[in-house]
């Protein structure tokens, strides 16, 4: 099965291709770079289903009426800015969405917060629309600490200061497979990849059409 994915995001990108490899499914994904680009899309709906529903929507509409699309949306969620920067994280520094800025920003609004009050937690909500526009959704949680300053050199965005319960290393300085372990991106890719093998073994399972 070809998996078309709605990101230009290359880190998410290799991060999807090692789930879909590690859960051994027949599936190659498809970056929408290889497709003529990611559609330009305003993550406006103010939730993760939301904004991730219209980023699949906009490449489902480019691609063959047969195509399977696959969208992500996710984010950060810190306790102690109510769930800030959350559906905002890619632009919590600006509508460039410079990430290196995104972190600098965060270490210093976090500044004054003493640790026992740093728990956060990132959410992946994983969104497919497959042949005729019926949708599925998926959603994983990872809960974590944030330190006070940025440590390791993997991964992207936030991973520097993001300690996941259980570690006592960064997402950053994990190895991509230790970290998909873990991360709300795999979470979100466990039962994702059970409906898929359904679909691949030619077994229905239902899902709600799009308005
Ligand atoms: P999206 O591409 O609109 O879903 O935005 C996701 C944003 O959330 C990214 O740009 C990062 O800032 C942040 N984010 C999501 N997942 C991760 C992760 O695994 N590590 C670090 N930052 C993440």
């Amino acid at each position: 099965m070809r998996l078309h994915l709605a990101s230009g995001n290359s880190h998410k990108v290799a991060e999807f291709q090692a789930l879909a490899h590690a859960s051994g499914l027949d599936v190659t994904l498809v970056s929408a770079r290889e497709v003529g680009g990611m559609p330009d899309v305003l993550e406006d709906t103010g939730t993760f289903p939301g904004n991730a529903a219209k980023k699949a929507r906009a490449l489902k509409a480019r691609l063959p009426a047969e195509s399977w699309v696959l969208a992500d949306d996710s984010g950060l969620c810190v306790d102690a800015l109510n769930g800030a920067p959350g559906v905002e994280s890619a632009y919590y520094a600006g509508p460039s969405g410079d990430s290196a800025a995104n972190l600098r920003k965060l270490v210093e609004v976090m500044r004054a917060v003493p640790e026992e009050k740093r728990n956060a937690h990132f959410t992946c909500v994983l969104l497919l629309i497959g042949p005729d526009g019926l949708e599925w959704v998926f959603e994983g949680k990872t809960a974590g600490r944030l330190l006070a300053s940025p440590r390791g050199g993997q991964g992207f965005g936030y991973d520097p200061l993001f300690v996941p319960v259980g570690s006592s290393l960064t997402f950053a300085e994990m190895s991509e497979p230790s970290k998909n372990a873990i991360s709300h991106r795999g979470r979100a890719w466990i039962p994702l990849a059970e409906f898929l093998r359904t679909q691949i073994r030619g077994t229905s399972v239902a899902g709600h059409r799009s308005p």
